[in-house]
């Protein structure tokens, strides 16, 4: 069983999600913990809630951010995670830490990258008059939201869409989507080989990434 360590900051309702597909069998592995470095993030409860061990690594505890992060890595080290999921983790990570997971960890991110890294993507789309918007889910290197692309899943934004319907809407595509590149990747049916991703047994077409397209 592939060992699943989650690293969030706020609501948690990703590390849910993972949380429960594993429960259910969805995916072929198990959530060995969930880390916050928010120790107010209410991911904590959701996980606690589900029987999932949770640990807090406050990077205010810390002089510097090399610091926190060795000992967030040396943290990481101990438990021998086959996966790393950053689910709504919310920390720029240094290229150390970077470096030594870098074909095991995944981040989650709420835009079409290459469209809007960093923060208020959902805002920008919309302020954009972007037709399109969405998710998108990547091994983690040391560009900010830009390492090799797993997965995006798209929706379409409605004529004069408020923001907080459409927060909503690519949550629920989060839900449905990162779950099942976990599984694929607990199923070793994605991989990092070098720089680019591996696809064995799933059609990723010319793309070279999974695409899919919500109606949500
Ligand atoms: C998610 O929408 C995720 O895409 C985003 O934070 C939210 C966390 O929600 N991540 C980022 O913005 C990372 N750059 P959750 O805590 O309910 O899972």
């Amino acid at each position: 069983m592939k060992k699943i360590a989650i690293l969030i900051s706020g609501s948690g309702s990703n590390a849910q999600a993972i949380i429960k597909a594993c429960n259910s069998n969805i995916i072929a592995g198990k959530v060995i913990i969930v880390i916050s470095n928010n120790p107010n993030a209410y991911g904590l409860i959701r996980a606690a809630k589900l029987g999932i061990e949770t640990k807090i690594i406050n990077h205010n505890n810390f002089n510097s951010r090399s610091e926190y992060e060795d000992v967030l890595e040396n943290f990481l080290i101990s438990l021998k995670p086959d996966l790393i999921v950053l689910a709504g983790f919310m920390r720029v990570l240094g290229d150390k830490i970077i470096n030594k997971f870098s074909n095991k960890m995944i981040n989650l991110h709420p835009s079409l990258l290459p469209l809007y890294p960093g923060l208020n993507t959902h805002s920008k789309a919309i302020a954009n008059n972007d037709s399109k918007h969405g998710i998108s889910i990547h091994f983690v290197s040391s560009n900010l939201d830009a390492g090799p692309l797993i997965a995006q899943g798209v929706i379409q934004i409605n004529n004069n869409e408020k923001i907080e319907k459409l927060i909503e809407r690519i949550h629920k595509i989060e839900h449905l989507l990162l779950p099942e590149i976990v599984n694929e990747l607990c199923a070793n049916n994605i991989s990092l080989v070098g720089d680019n991703v591996k696809f064995n047994n799933i059609d990723v077409k010319q793309n070279k990434f999974i695409i899919r397209n919500y109606e949500i």
